[in-house]
């Protein structure tokens, strides 16, 4: 790879006297899509909020476009084109489809050209057009994680990170999602999927990470790594193939 657009070195995090991450190397580059898979616990998160700036951690460990950015607050991350969907969308009741989104286009500081408008976000997911005016709390749960999408898309991230985005969800809702990621990708955005279903992981993305206990213990091309590989890495060594 090039220059990566972000790469972390030797990244450590922890939640006051609990380590969560012991030393985390990771890096994405421009239009990439890399999948970001492990137990619960693994520190998958965690490793997503430390690079948007929700945990604090020393400078060098996160490198953005060259420049160190690492403890950087959420706000500048976004302004800096780095961009959450968050674990649980955390959306805003009681305001429609439409303001939730609006709200990301107010806030967005935009120095680069907008790739994405209003139009762009009902032309990936047209129901959100239809729904324009409803209130958030009323879609149904995939409904509200294209609102989520929607909105992380309007701060206009040359990166995105997508935590558990299919989760809870219903396999075809899912899969609606998930048409989306190629159209993201080809718009120059590079995007982080942290996602449980380790098939569709493998599936949708060009490279693959596997985190256990909060060090990585596999990385390499999705298309490449067995599942046996990743059976291993998921649950350590010791563990037989389920
Ligand atoms: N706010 C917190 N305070 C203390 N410990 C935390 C906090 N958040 C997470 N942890 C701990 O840090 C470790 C990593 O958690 P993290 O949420 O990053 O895992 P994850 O891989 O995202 O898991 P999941 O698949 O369940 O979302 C876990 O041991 C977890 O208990
Ligand atoms: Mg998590």
């Amino acid at each position: 790879m090039n220059t990566p657009l972000l790469s972390t070195h030797g990244l450590v995090a922890r939640y006051g006297d609990f380590q969560a991450l012991y030393g985390i190397d990771f890096e994405i580059g421009k239009g990439e899509v890399v999948a970001l898979i492990g137990a619960n616990g693994a520190g998958k998160s965690t490793l997503l909020r430390s690079i948007i700036g929700l945990l604090r951690v020393a400078p060098e460990m996160v490198i953005l476009d060259g420049r160190p950015v690492g403890g950087c607050r959420p706000h500048r991350m976004i302004a800096d084109g780095v961009a959450i969907v968050p674990e649980g969308r955390r959306l805003f009741t009681g305001m429609s489809v439409e303001d939730n989104l609006r709200v990301a286009i107010d806030h967005a500081r935009v120095t680069r050209n907008a790739a994405w408008t209003l139009e762009g976000i009902f032309a990936l997911f047209p129901i959100l057009r239809e729904k324009r005016r409803v209130p958030v709390e009323s879609l149904s749960g995939g409904q509200q994680q294209m609102v989520a999408i929607g909105r992380a898309l309007l701060n206009q991230p040359r990166l995105l990170l997508c935590d558990e985005i299919s989760l809870g969800l219903a396999p075809k809702v899912v899969r609606e999602i998930y048409q989306s990621i190629p159209s993201i990708s080809q718009s120059g955005t590079s995007i982080v999927l942290v996602e449980q279903d380790v098939g569709l992981a493998k599936s949708a993305s060009d490279r693959l990470y596997c985190m256990l206990e909060g060090r990585t213990t596999l990385t390499g091309r999705s298309r490449d790594i067995s599942r046996e590989a990743i059976a291993e890495a998921y649950f350590g060594g010791s563990h037989a193939l389920a």
